[in-house]
């Protein structure tokens, strides 16, 4: 029987599906049918807290429990259930110029045994894998992050958890907003990316969406909201996206120090909107911003699908030593994609078919047919 062993961990912003995309490779690269059948006996190691695991664990080791954790099939059995990530996640980056720490990177994963190193990640988490793969590490990626925003792939673990988070909310906001007649306005994640904002609004039925896609005019939101309280609405819900900004300003900032891959935290944008529809129209109105309350709770039932699907095709990818892949969902269906193309252009809400720059809402209809 041949030995290998194999390398899991998440990187970045933690989202739901992380634990139960963890349970799947795992399950499926030690299950004793599928090991006889491959005549290969797998061992899985969680690498803890993203790529600083492998950063920090003492490279004179061959293991260092506080980084290392070994996975059973027992141990990660109901670990679907859970939110976050049991291995912990980290914004470390081995290659930041100031501090490049991939030699040590590479050296721990050859004291640790690693044929092969299932990395989960967004964009950034990603991008280090697939330096690694130049390297000449085995690498398997698994798409996540709950801005949707990886182009190659129709899915990223979290997004549908997180627009569910939305939904709750607006729901209740919507109560109380209506009993006091006022406006609120709602401030989700999503960095560049408008969908959370565009999905989180549709579902919620929000009167107003303002996207990162499209700088919008504060005027036009006043005189949109004027219009909704002319016609008789007791309350009006806005859902602005965190980087969304007004035409000719610049993206609002929450905090101006940034992580190893360069990006600062980004925020402020709903009390900027409160604040001018307030002082425009007289009407009372409140923001909220959800911030990471759309990264925490369970998995939805979607994520968790999602996370079993891409767990199992990633340890398919592996036993098979199909290497710089990443799993993607495409055109309904799971496939494997080359890792590079997970790093072009970011995949954005297009203003032309999917974005209504007139009512600052989602597209209603087919292109060409009355919206
Ligand atoms: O990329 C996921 C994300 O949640 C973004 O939507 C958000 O801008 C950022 O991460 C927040 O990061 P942090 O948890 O480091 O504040």
């Amino acid at each position: 029987m041949q030995r290998r062993k194999i390398g899991i961990l998440t990187g970045g912003g933690d989202c739901a599906g992380l634990n139960p995309a963890i349970k799947w490779a795992v399950k499926t690269a030690l299950d004793a049918r599928l090991a006889a059948e491959r005549a290969t006996q797998f061992e899985v190691l969680g690498i803890r807290n993203g790529w600083e695991g492998l950063m920090y664990m003492d490279p004179s080791y061959t293991s260092d429990p506080r980084y290392i954790m070994p996975l059973t099939e027992e141990l990660v059995r109901t670990w679907d259930r859970y939110g976050g990530t049991n291995l912990g996640s980290s914004r470390g980056n081995p290659y930041n110029p100031k501090h490049n720490l991939s030699s040590t990177v590479m050296q721990n994963i050859e004291n640790l045994g690693l044929d092969s190193l299932i990395v989960i990640g967004g964009e950034d988490t990603l991008g280090v894998a697939s330096k690694l793969y130049r390297e000449g590490v085995g690498i398997v990626g698994i798409p996540k992050t709950i801005d949707l925003d990886l182009p190659g792939t129709d899915y990223t673990l979290g997004f549908e958890t997180a627009l569910n988070v939305i939904v709750e909310c607006v729901d209740r906001l919507r109560t109380t907003a209506g009993s006091h007649r006022r406006v609120f306005v709602v401030e989700t994640m999503g960095r560049h990316a408008g969908w959370l904002a565009l999905a989180g609004g549709e579902s919620s039925g929000a009167y107003i969406i303002l996207i990162p896609e499209h700088d919008f005019s504060v005027d036009r939101v006043n005189e949109l909201i004027l219009e909704g309280h002319r016609s008789g609405a007791r309350y009006e819900i806005v859902i602005v996206a965190e980087g969304a900004k007004p035409a000719g300003g610049v993206e609002f900032i929450r905090d101006s120090r940034i992580d190893g891959f360069g990006h600062c935290a980004l925020g402020g944008v709903g009390d900027f909107v409160a604040d001018s529809i307030q002082s425009a129209t007289g009407l009372e109105t409140r923001s909220m911003i959800l911030s990471h309350l759309q990264r925490g709770g369970v998995p939805c039932a979607y994520d968790r699908r999602m996370g079993r699907y891409f767990g199992i095709a990633a340890a398919d990818l592996v036993v098979d030593k199909d290497f710089g892949k990443i799993v993607a969902y495409r055109h309904g269906a799971i496939t494997a994609i080359p890792i590079e193309e997970v790093l072009g252009p970011p995949h954005l809400v297009n203003t032309a078919t999917q974005y209504d720059i007139v009512r600052y809402n989602g597209r209603r209809t087919i292109l060409g047919h009355r919206a």
